[in-house]
């Protein structure tokens, strides 16, 4: 039998290695700075010529690493009056339009499983990995690229479209976009790649910023009173301003966290007092008055001891002077007792800042900002999305709520 030539084995005359061409000049229609839960949101809704860019290794640290790894992806009592900003009436408009229900449907289209764990916050059953991959999916879907450990450096604007220089695998590239979104976040947790871009972007465009400051954060009290506290945990209702929250605080070596606190953190300011009622459930006299009928022999740390951990009853055994049996109290004293558990006034001296904060309240101002695009007004085709705004969601969800609402309002306006 014959064989055909094979002419396509004989060893041919190889061309030589192409040499990636040094791409200078790149034109897409959007380009996103920020991979994280806004920025792949918006690039999932922005239609084609799509880029997204991030300077850290990979997309959705964020959204991998919250949640305990299982990322509270939103909130079933998402509303308006979760979220923090100086016009409260902004993210009326975007929460509306994505609610949660929007993004539970799109959970629920990837076949994610998840829970409810309590107060309405969701949770991934498996991995918060699962929604980094449905993003990148929904990026996929639409054709939106990804560049990441890219650095950017100066920005542009000649009235039609954005000059951006980046800098990527130590090669430079300019790119031409005609939509700008800022999605780089806030200031929270700098080792993650959190780098406050997003306000320079906004002075660079003279966008007014409200002082960003750490939110969701534990406080500190310059001393280390509650060392011999650091890690018990009990329920208490933890006010700040005007807000109060019943969940529950947990003492650290230098000082309080725990939901609770950190919740009434984002709405504290320095020199500020917060109150802590450590018996926010029912009423504590009725029960010590109980108490001394029932069992009066008992000594008043042992009675307390029902109602507060050991360690706390100790600890504030010689301050509260909780001496003798219960039986020995008068009412006068057993009302100043309740007063000093329900009414216990502190003043933080600080918190722990950006380096612990789940998020940065402040941002970019909203009056600057549509409500409904997330537009700027002063700038054609400039848009700002999820924590980099003056929206700040409280603790349980609302925050990846704002970056999925913010960045689908951004996109469907592009
Ligand atoms: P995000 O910070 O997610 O993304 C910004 C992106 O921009 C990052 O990828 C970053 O690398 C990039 N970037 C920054 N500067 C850049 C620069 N100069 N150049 C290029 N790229 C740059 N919320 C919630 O709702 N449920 C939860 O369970 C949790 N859990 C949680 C845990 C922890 C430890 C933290 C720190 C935070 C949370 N949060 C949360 C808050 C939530 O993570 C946060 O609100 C959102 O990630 C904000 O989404 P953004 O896309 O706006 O910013």
């Amino acid at each position: 039998q014959k064989y055909p030539r094979r002419r396509h084995l004989r060893p041919q005359k190889l061309a030589p290695r192409a040499i990636p061409r040094h791409i200078s000049e790149m034109n897409v229609n959007t380009l996103i700075i920020g991979a994280g839960a806004a920025g792949m949101m918006c690039a999932a809704h922005a239609g084609p010529g799509t880029l997204v860019v991030d300077h850290a290794k990979a997309a959705g640290e964020k959204i991998r690493i919250s949640g305990g790894g299982r990322c509270n992806f939103t909130n079933l009592h998402a509303s308006p009056a979760n979220f923090i900003s100086q016009n409260p009436h902004f993210c009326k408009s975007a929460l509306k339009r994505y609610s949660q229900w929007d993004f539970m449907a799109l959970v629920d289209q990837h076949n994610i499983p998840w829970h409810e764990k309590t107060l309405g916050q969701l949770f991934c059953d498996t991995s918060a990995k699962d929604i980094i991959a449905m993003l990148r999916a929904e990026m996929d879907k639409v054709g939106a690229q990804l560049w990441l450990q890219s650095d950017v450096g100066k920005i542009d604007h000649d009235g039609s479209s954005f000059q951006v220089q980046l800098t990527r695998d130590g090669r430079e590239t300019d790119i031409q976009a005609r939509n700008l979104v800022v999605a780089c976040g806030g200031k929270s947790i700098p080792k993650m790649g959190a780098t406050g871009l997003g306000y320079q972007i906004a002075a660079r465009f003279d966008l007014p910023v409200v002082a960003p400051r750490a939110g969701l954060v534990p406080l500190t009290f310059g001393d280390d009173r509650f060392k011999p506290l650091a890690g018990t945990a009990t329920p208490a209702r933890v006010s700040a301003g005007t807000a109060s929250f019943d969940e529950a605080i947990l003492f650290t070596h230098r000082g309080l966290s725990g939901p609770a606190v950190l919740q009434a953190s984002s709405y504290w300011q320095e020199g500020d007092s917060i109150t802590l009622n450590l018996t926010p459930q029912g009423s504590l006299l009725s029960f010590l008055q109980d108490q001394r009928r029932s069992q009066g022999r008992k000594a008043l740390t042992t009675v307390l001891g029902n109602v507060l951990p050991g360690r706390l009853v100790d600890f504030l055994r010689t301050d509260l002077a909780l001496t003798g049996n219960i039986a020995d109290q008068s009412d006068a004293q057993l009302g100043t007792l309740c007063e000093s558990l329900q009414n216990w006034t502190l003043t933080p001296g600080g918190s722990e800042g950006y380096r612990t904060a789940e998020v940065t309240l402040g941002g970019v101002d909203t009056d600057a900002l549509s409500s409904k695009t997330m537009g700027a007004k002063s700038v054609d085709g400039l848009y700002f999305i999820g924590e980099c705004v003056d929206v700040t969601g409280w603790l349980g969800g609302y925050n990846f709520q704002w970056a999925w609402s913010s960045g689908w309002a951004a996109g469907r306006d592009i």
